[in-house]
């Protein structure tokens, strides 16, 4: 199988074109090509995912990478890791497995290289494994990835699937042209009901999956397309694509925060059977921590999404295992009333959210968005039930069960979610719900002292408090253990603790995690414990750009193996930039401003991924001027500190190193080169390859002591300076 290094080398071109593609897809009037398409079925389009559809599906760790093998491989993984047992049964191939053109009779064709035994015989297979065969094809004249679409061949195609034994169709909705007299969303609505229409008059049962209201989010027909998606097909995919395998923890983080945002806000256009689909499950070697991971499943499963996973399964780590395959949680996703889960309590950095279930319960859900752990507080009235004095909250993850009064609470670490099963009423002999709450934590950091709290929220009261006090090597606590002794039901008990850190921390940002655990006893219940994280983020300025680099930026076209620019292991060309100016600690003027280029040679790392890191800087100017790009589209903000403790922030952006309109985010050229290096030497991929400078404003008159840089891997600095 390919690295998947090799595999992002030979996308990363293909990935311009491809982005572009999927944005524009709204977009393409292709004058003529569309035929007048057959009215909408009045009937909706039958029940055929009375829950929410759960499977594998190889795009966004494969994309087009793949075969039968992969498709198979992956089949057997599922089934071999008891994944397909807890109801991930939908097998599906996404784009890139057919040939660049149709057959003389007008039929799809399978790669003959991808899929030599074509692909009757993969749903075969997969049918002989237990599982169902799904498909993708596009709604339009091509496919995202710009094989044949299916406009105008509805029928032909919906037969052939019916043919290969197809259970389920991801029908995309790239390149759909817009019929002249028509609106873009009418366009969408007549392709699509006739492929709803086509896929019922084959007669076979295949689950539909729309993604017409993806090319629609943000415009105001939004809401209208997804209506009508619901109408026509089971599910369907409404905003952006997840991140792809290949991009970094921290992307994939951002990407599913993102995802599930725009999803939550559509819950009222979810209806038992059909799905609002914010995209795949990305817990897998992934990037992403444990507790990443169980919030993206736990959230789905809140929101009644489709569990579908798009990882390298016969890679599966335990805890991508173990997440996935939470039978308690997929029950929650997978709950017959069909209903997706709604916030009913948001605060700055969490959010509550409350999910109905059958037989009288609920799923609530404490979602910490923040990078430092909080406790956070609902209650079951908030929640969605009635009056009570008794609910028992079932942690789905821990499995542990517990009894409140009412208040639901847990102190949860950063970026994790706690979901609770809540049933009111009994409880008897269950132990008391309890919660620890660090006070005072806005500023937590070295030495810094903090008030703890213990509250009982359940029926019975605590003895024997004991609260105890630990963290990595080189924390020390004083007190390390207190004695707290009784605490009343619904009462709280607590100590102020003071925590020192190691002497001295390295240039940086680092992030210790000191637990606060106390064990009593509970009446009846017995002995037990709760534990509270507090986060403690120490941030040292390295002394320069340069002491903060994490990146190749140029290799030699000698030696380019070491390059890693774009985290495809492509760089800049060093030879290319000294002959356009920029040699190893040259001066470069541009735009106003004078920079020095990274004295590095090349092929080592001479600039910075920027990822929040703090850069000492000291003087006075106009603006902060920056020499950079991106291998990725984004901006983010850079945050100015002065010397009087005050703060300033600006957006800062470059467009991408390659391919794309150098003007984006208000950037300038500086530089211009016409090849890159790629791992096994240079080459011109018919483009050019350019270093950009962009500007964030200062507050005038006062003096620079520190700029942090934006959150966003994707952009890249080489050089900062005080412009006047
Ligand atoms: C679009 C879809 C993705 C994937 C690709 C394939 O971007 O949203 O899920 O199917 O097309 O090209």
């Amino acid at each position: 199988m390919t690295s998947p290094l090799a595999r992002r080398a030979r996308t990363a071109l293909a990935g311009c074109g491809a982005i572009a593609l999927a944005f524009s897809g709204a977009l393409l009037a292709a004058p003529g090509a569309a035929a007048a398409a057959p009215a909408a079925s009045p009937a909706p389009y039958p029940d055929y995912a009375p829950t929410p559809p759960m499977g594998w599906n190889d795009w966004s760790y494969y994309q087009c990478d793949m075969d039968e093998q992969t498709i198979l491989g992956n089949a057997r993984a599922l089934v071999s890791s008891g994944l397909a047992a807890d109801g991930y049964d939908t097998v599906t191939t996404d784009d890139c497995w057919m040939s660049g053109s149709r057959s003389s009779t007008g039929d799809l064709v399978p790669d003959p290289v991808k899929f030599p035994d074509g692909m009757a015989y993969v749903g075969a297979r997969l049918h002989a494994m237990g599982l169902k065969f799904g498909i993708y094809e596009d709604a339009g004249t091509k496919t995202c990835g710009g094989y044949p679409g299916s406009l105008n061949h509805w029928q032909q195609d919906a037969d052939l699937f019916a043919k290969w034994k197809v259970d389920y169709v991801k029908l995309d909705g790239c390149n759909v042209p817009t019929t002249p007299g028509e609106t873009d969303e009418q366009s969408y609505h007549d392709t699509y009901s006739a492929w709803s229409r086509a896929m019922l008059d084959t007669g076979r049962k295949m689950v539909f999956s729309v993604s017409a209201p993806a090319y629609f989010q943000g415009t105001a027909d939004w809401d209208k397309v997804i209506g009508w998606s619901a109408q026509v097909g089971n599910l369907w995919r409404e905003g952006a694509d997840i991140a792809l395998g290949q991009e970094s923890g921290p992307a994939k983080w951002s990407s599913l925060l993102y995802n599930y945002q725009y999803n939550a806000d559509l819950a009222d256009l979810q209806s038992p059977g059909r799905w609002n689909d914010p995209d795949f499950l990305l817990a897998g070697d992934s990037g992403l921590s444990r507790d990443e991971m169980q919030s993206q499943m736990s959230l789905w499963a809140m929101m009644a999404a489709p569990l579908i996973s798009s990882t390298d399964l016969t890679h599966l780590s335990a805890d991508a295992r173990a997440v996935l395959g939470n039978k308690d949680v997929i029950a929650v996703d997978q709950d017959r009333t069909g209903l997706q889960g709604r916030i009913v309590q948001q605060g700055a950095d969490y959010d509550v959210l409350s999910k109905q279930l059958a037989g009288g319960e609920r799923a609530v859900a404490l979602f910490n968005r923040s990078d430092s752990a909080q406790t956070i507080t609902t209650t079951a009235a908030a929640a969605g039930f009635g009056k009570g004095s008794s609910f028992v909250l079932k942690d789905l993850v821990t499995k542990k069960s517990t009894v409140t009064t009412g208040t639901i609470s847990a102190d949860v670490p950063p970026h994790a979610t706690v979901l609770y099963r809540v049933s009111a009423g009994g409880g008897h002999g269950t132990a008391p719900a309890t919660a620890i709450t660090w006070k005072d934590v806005s500023t937590a950091g070295h030495p810094g002292t903090y008030r703890v709290e213990l509250a009982d929220l359940g029926p019975t009261g605590l003895s024997d408090t004991v609260l105890s006090l630990a963290g990595p090597d080189g924390e020390t606590f004083a007190p390390k253990e207190v004695r707290l002794n009784r605490v009343a039901p619904g009462g709280s008990a607590g100590a102020t603790v003071t925590v020192t850190g190691p002497g001295s921390a390295p240039p940086g940002t680092t992030v210790a995690t000191i637990t606060a655990t106390a064990r009593y006893r509970a009446g009846a219940a017995g002995a037990d414990t709760v534990s509270g994280p507090l986060t403690v983020t120490t941030v040292v300025p390295y002394p320069s750009l340069a002491s903060a680099f994490d990146n190749v930026g140029a290799t030699a076209e000698s030696a380019t193996a070491p390059g890693d620019f774009d985290g495809d292991g492509d760089s800049y060309s060093a030879d290319a930039l000294t002959q356009a100016g920029a040699a190893p600690g040259a001066t470069v003027t541009a735009n106003g401003a004078t920079f020095t280029w990274p004295d590095a040679a090349p092929g080592t790392p001479d600039n910075v991924s920027t990822d929040g890191q703090q850069i000492e800087l000291t003087g006075q100017g106009g603006q902060l001027a920056f020499l950079g790009a991106e291998a990725g589209f984004t901006a983010g903000d850079v945050t100015v500190t002065y010397t009087d403790g005050t703060t300033s922030t600006g957006s800062l952006g470059f467009p991408n190193w390659c391919c794309t309109d150098n003007t984006t985010y208000g950037a300038k050229v500086a530089i211009t080169t016409d090849h890159r290096d790629t791992p096994s030497g240079p080459a011109n991929f018919g483009t050019k390859y350019q270093v950009f400078t962009n500007t964030v404003p200062l507050t005038a008159g006062k003096t620079v002591a520190a700029v942090t840089l934006p959150e966003q891997p994707a952009i890249h600095v080489f050089a900062l300076a005080l412009q006047p």
